[in-house]
């Protein structure tokens, strides 16, 4: 087992960032060769690979964290079921960089979001707002040898902050310029928008989740094909379909999208019963299943678009795209016809937009390796700067 105190002793490290975002599509590993820490960071990526979940298995975590049944023997077997798909995705990009798994110093896991409360609610005659996610560290350290970092978003959360979006502190390590205004956005399925200004410091940096990424479109893809198809390929079924725009204006007069950041949002707000109401206005007005689909991924677009002009106060001169919604050619489109700027992909730059956040955890475990505060209360909202992260050695 490797120590921290020899870790700490080398030159560069090999890290493996773990991540499975809320479209529970799979188990992302991005192995990065990191060197240096702070604003001398440098990363090359080495691999990155996705282990998918099954059908049967989105389901289960699907149950779990929509909060229906399950309880605390599910919640305990999902935890280390989810550590093992951690491990196994480890693995696996470690054969796919050509490396063994004694070559990794080091992991950083973010785990699989169950629930997040961003806003104290009453309970047991408290105001509490908590964050759960998954995926047993003990079991990768064991597995790999090495020492785990994980469950970051605790610590923020701790100190009064929203707890996410946590990548924009990766983002301001890897992308900032002294040249450009650059806005990032990440199309998960979540859409989060990073600013980072010309020349920017981290206090400078703001970010914030703009609304559905790619959540309510892969819902309604997957009721109007009858479970046949998980996503629009490609931004197919939207590419065939006309956008309505009596439901964009009644999907775009939602409350979250008027909210002056910080702001954050998920599943909880924009899953199953929000897609119910949708469906049920698109049917009221008749639309063919391409249709609806062309206009969810407009409302995407459109609230990328939004909050670009609403609040950005000095509006970036270019948008780099990343996350799973970069692929969705029709989303691309609509995305620039909207903006008023370049919109290019992380590929158009020379970076990887699949592994973009699993790299962001990779950096956050580096930072919390050196005892570096590595969140941003700026754009969480936490009262001061900590160091988020929990080592299993
Ligand atoms: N070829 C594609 N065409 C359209 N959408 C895609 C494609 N590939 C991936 N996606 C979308 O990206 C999502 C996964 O994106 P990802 O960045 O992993 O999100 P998350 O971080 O929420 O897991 C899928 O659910 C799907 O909506
Ligand atoms: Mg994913």
């Amino acid at each position: 087992m490797k120590t921290l105190g020899e870790i700490l002793q080398k030159p560069s490290l090999n890290i493996i960032g773990l991540m499975s975002g809320t479209s529970l599509d799979g188990m992302d590993a991005a192995l990065v060769q990191l060197t240096g820490c702070g604003t001398k960071t440098s990363a090359r990526l080495l691999g990155f690979t996705t282990i998918e979940y099954s059908e049967q298995e989105r389901a289960e975590i699907l149950r779990l964290a929509l909060g229906e049944e399950g309880g605390s023997k599910s919640l305990s077997q999902m935890n280390f079921w989810l550590g093992y798909q951690g491990l196994a995705a480890c693995y696996a990009v470690c054969k796919q960089a050509g490396l063994s798994h004694d070559d990794v110093d080091l992991v950083g896991s973010h785990g699989q979001t169950l629930y997040h409360i961003p806003v104290a609610e009453p309970y047991l005659g408290m105001q509490i707002a908590s964050t759960l996610q998954l995926g047993e560290a003990s079991v990768i350290a064991e597995g790999l040898g090495c020492p785990v970092i994980s469950d970051f978003r605790v610590r923020d959360m701790a100190a009064g902050g929203q707890a996410a979006p946590l990548v924009p502190y990766s983002e301001y390590l890897l992308y900032r310029s002294e040249t450009q205004h650059i806005g990032l956005q990440n199309i998960g399925g979540i859409g989060n928008l990073t600013v980072l200004p010309r020349g920017c410091s981290l206090d400078q940096v703001y970010a914030f989740d703009t609304g559905p990424g790619n959540m309510v479109i892969d819902r309604l893809v997957a009721e109007l094909t009858g479970g046949e198809c998980r996503w629009d390929e490609d931004g197919r079924f939207a590419a065939q379909g006309q956008v309505n725009a009596e439901l964009l204006e009644w999907m775009l007069s939602d409350p979250y999208f008027a909210k002056i950041p910080p702001k954050t949002t998920g599943r909880e707000y924009f899953g199953d019963s929000y897609v119910k109401q949708v469906l049920q206005r698109a049917h009221e007005l008749s639309l063919s299943r391409n249709d609806i689909i062309a206009t969810a991924t407009q409302l995407t677009a459109q609230s990328i678009f939004l909050s670009w002009e609403r609040y950005c106060p000095d509006r970036p001169e270019l948008l780099i795209v990343g996350g799973g919604g970069a692929h969705n050619h029709t989303l691309m489109r609509m995305l620039r016809e909207a903006l008023p700027v370049p919109v290019k992909t992380n590929e158009d730059i020379g970076m990887n937009g699949d592994a973009k956040e699993a790299v962001a955890f990779a950096v956050l475990a580096n930072e919390c390796l050196h005892g570096i505060d590595n969140n941003v209360p700026r754009v969480t909202g936490a009262r001061h700067p900590v160091v988020m992260g929990k080592i299993s050695q």
